[in-house]
């Protein structure tokens, strides 16, 4: 089993900032009528500088729909997300999304949807310099491009020339972070960053997103179903049932000692997790 200590994105005693990022009653209701569908109810939290917290929840717990509102790409019904005190709603008002994700980048689920079908990778690429202030020169940003997919453990020679159709999913979840990478985020909301890549690439896709987090302070909000990766990751967990948090607190304490049944079922679904982790680390 691995020890707390060695856990690789849990620092004991690591410091962390100011609250970055906050829901205060966010909800999003789906239909109406006998087709209403409340898939994130009421959620509070606060996220701080530097921190990894991971959202987990089974299949349809409204996991991907929080962390679209958390993107500002999908409105919510009801309630609010505030970046370092800014309510969303008003950086859409004044048509500022754009210095939004200059801050808050994603990795998603399905990362076919995010490429350009048309575009080479290096032009997708390229264009993730255009949410930038200040575009670097032409030189530099492929050398930046070379080096960010260089980082996420792809060949740039081999996979910039290519269409996403013509790479695996493994590939475009990498790339995706290698163009979240680009932009230098201050936060990242990843959902289901490894579910594309088989079990040995797993956690070297974690240890990336977790060697980022050293070098850049960036805050990290993993999605996941899985436990396990979690408990791995983050500092924090927050366990979601049925669009609630249903418990939520520091990992290790979660794991040793979880309070809500349905944390508990997590968790029993899992018996190999400690394991599994030292086996894959
Ligand atoms: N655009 C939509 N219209 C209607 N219902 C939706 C929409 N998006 C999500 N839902 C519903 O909201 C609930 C939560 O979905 P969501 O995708 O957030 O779950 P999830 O926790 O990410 O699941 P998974 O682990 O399978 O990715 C589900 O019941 C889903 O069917
Ligand atoms: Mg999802």
């Amino acid at each position: 089993m691995l020890a707390a200590a060695e856990r690789a994105g849990v620092g004991a005693g690591r410091r962390f900032g100011e609250v970055i990022l906050e829901t205060k009653g966010l909800t999003r209701v789906f239909g109406s009528g006998s087709h209403r569908l409340v898939a994130v109810d009421h959620v509070d939290f606060q996220i701080r500088s530097g921190e990894i917290v991971a959202l987990i929840g089974e299949s349809g717990s409204g996991k991907t729909t929080m962390g679209r509102m958390l993107l500002g790409l999908l409105a919510p019904t009801e309630g609010q997300v505030l970046f370092r005190g800014k309510d969303l709603e008003e950086y859409r008002k004044r048509r500022e999304m754009r210095e939004y994700w200059r801050s808050v980048q994603a990795v998603f689920q399905d990362p076919f949807a995010s490429f350009n079908s048309f575009y080479k990778v290096s032009r997708t690429l390229m264009n993730a310099f255009k949410l930038l202030p200040k575009r670097p020169p032409e030189d530099e940003r492929k050398e930046k491009i070379y080096r960010a997919v260089d980082a996420v453990g792809l060949n740039p020679a081999e996979v910039l020339d290519k269409h996403p159709h013509e790479l695996s999913g493994g590939q475009r979840q990498r790339l995706m972070i290698a163009r979240a990478l680009l932009v230098e985020p201050e936060v990242l909301i990843a959902d289901e960053p490894t579910s594309m890549v088989d079990a040995s690439s797993r956690a070297s896709v974690l240890n990336i997103l977790l060697d980022l987090r050293e070098r850049l302070n960036l805050t990290i909000i993993f999605i996941t179903h899985d436990i396990g990766m979690a408990y791995y990751t983050s500092d924090r967990l927050l366990i979601m049932q049925h669009g609630r948090i249903v418990e939520q607190g520091p990992s290790e304490e979660i794991i040793r000692n979880p309070r809500h049944e349905y944390t508990k079922r997590l968790l029993s679904d899992v018996p190999t997790l400690h394991q599994e982790w030292e086996l894959s680390s």
